[in-house]
């Protein structure tokens, strides 16, 4: 057992999932801003900050109890990829149980971490099951942060490039022309921030607009990067044939059929909510994010 230490009782952020790309990138910001942070993670962190409140935390168990009260902010990263048929997974258990406490404590602000793809045209397992956690947060009057691709050094977008810096290839379909929504991870940070300044509830996109295209978004990643990229168009029925064989193949799948739902229906934020997505600080712009990567 990994305890939580006593807390004074001066507001503080509460960061789940703090091991991972975003979590961990939240912990760092919020503390170097003089925030009190508590950062819940499954496994202790080898490069701990000093002040920081590192707290043991899985999603299939009830949070340290502590940690709630009036002065606290919630902000939920934590994410399990793995996927089950029935609605007690973690990720719905998880949600449900800090809603609970949430509720129990009257605390200040809870944030969720949901994504651009949420309740998108697609079907995705991801689509649909961020649609339904967003659901569960809006019932409880929480803020829903719906970023885009997040551009740093952890991520899809991360796992991406790094592909691309080890094969120099980009394999590309339909011509490229996807739209990429992205932010930085400093901008997400802001808006996070920005979110709390306010007490802003409700649904907000995280991203910057326009879209770039796919092809686009990837040249301009590799020129920055000074990275010799080749574009190799490929077609959708190869993908879907290489999703079938690795469904039978004894090894993990480098391409599911989610992946080509994702990939023939790309999320598109609804205008709606990006008409409240509004933040009074201007976006770092995609060389700007791609510094110290
Ligand atoms: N990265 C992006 O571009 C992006 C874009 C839009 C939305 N999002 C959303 O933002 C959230 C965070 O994303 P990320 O990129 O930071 O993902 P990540 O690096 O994979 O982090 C996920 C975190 O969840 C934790 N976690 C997983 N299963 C857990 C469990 N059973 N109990 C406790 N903790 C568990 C992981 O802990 P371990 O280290 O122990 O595995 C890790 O700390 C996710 O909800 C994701 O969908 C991300």
């Amino acid at each position: 057992m990994w305890p939580a230490k006593p807390l004074k009782t001066n507001t503080h952020i509460v960061i789940t999932g703090a091991s991972g790309f975003i979590g961990s990138a939240f912990v760092a910001f919020f503390h170097e801003k003089g925030y009190t942070v508590s950062a819940l993670a499954r496994k202790p962190p080898s490069n701990r900050l000093a002040g920081v409140n590192y707290v043991h935390y899985d999603m299939g168990s009830i949070p340290d109890t502590r940690l709630f009260n009036k002065e606290t902010i919630l902000i939920h990263c934590a994410y399990s990829k793995t996927q089950t048929t029935t609605d007690t997974d973690s990720n719905s258990l998880a949600a449900r149980h800090l809603l609970e406490l949430a509720a129990q404590h009257t605390i200040k602000q809870c944030i969720f971490l949901s994504s651009l793809s949420a309740g998108s045209r697609s079907g995705t397992y991801y689509a649909r099951q961020k649609k339904q956690l967003e659901t569960l947060f809006a019932q409880a009057n929480s803020t829903i942060l719906r970023p885009g691709l997040v551009i740093g050094n952890g991520g899809l977008f991360y796992q991406t490039l790094t592909t691309i810096r080890k094969t120099r290839l980009l394999p590309i379909t339909g011509g490229g022309q996807q739209p990429v929504y992205y932010i930085s991870i400093k901008d997400l940070a802001r808006i996070t921030e920005d979110v709390i300044l306010k007490q802003r509830t409700g649904t907000f996109y995280a991203l910057n607009q326009p879209a770039i295209p796919f092809i686009t978004f990837y040249k301009t990643v590799a020129r920055s990067l000074s990275i010799p990229l080749r574009v190799v168009p490929v077609p959708i029925w190869l993908l879907k044939t290489a999703a079938i064989a690795y469904k039978v193949l004894p090894v993990k799948a480098k391409i599911t059929s989610d992946n080509i739902k994702g990939l023939q229906n790309v999320p598109v934020p609804d205008p709606a909510v990006l008409r409240s997505s509004v933040f009074d600080f201007e976006f770092e712009s995609l060389e700007d994010s791609l510094r110290n990567l």
